[in-house]
């Protein structure tokens, strides 16, 4: 999932951190879950869609050629 997050990230600089901090966030409704901690679920709901939207209103997806994306991202 990092390999994931690091390569999408590549040509879009802070778009991988926000992305790992997602699915860290998400993570957390699953301990709380298996906790049966209804408040640190909702908690970390909450989080894990700020981060979404926190996310969205910094980025938009560009569909680009490969031979774009090399030069996106410094590549020969
Ligand atoms: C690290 C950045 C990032 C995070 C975190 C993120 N997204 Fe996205 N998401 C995007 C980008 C970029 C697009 C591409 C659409 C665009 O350009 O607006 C997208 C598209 C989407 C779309 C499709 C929208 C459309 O118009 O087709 C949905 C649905 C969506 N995201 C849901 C989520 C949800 C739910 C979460 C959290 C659990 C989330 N996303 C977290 C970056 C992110």
């Amino acid at each position: 999932m990092n390999m994931m997050c690091n390569h999408m990230g590549q040509g879009a600089p802070g778009f991988t951190p926000m992305a790992l901090k997602m699915h860290s966030e998400a993570d957390k409704i699953v301990i709380a879950a298996e906790k049966k901690d209804f408040n640190a679920v909702v908690l970390a709901t909450e989080r894990t869609l700020q981060s979404c939207t926190a996310c969205h209103a910094n980025y938009k997806q560009q569909i680009v050629s490969e031979e774009v994306w090399n030069k996106m991202i410094n590549k020969k």
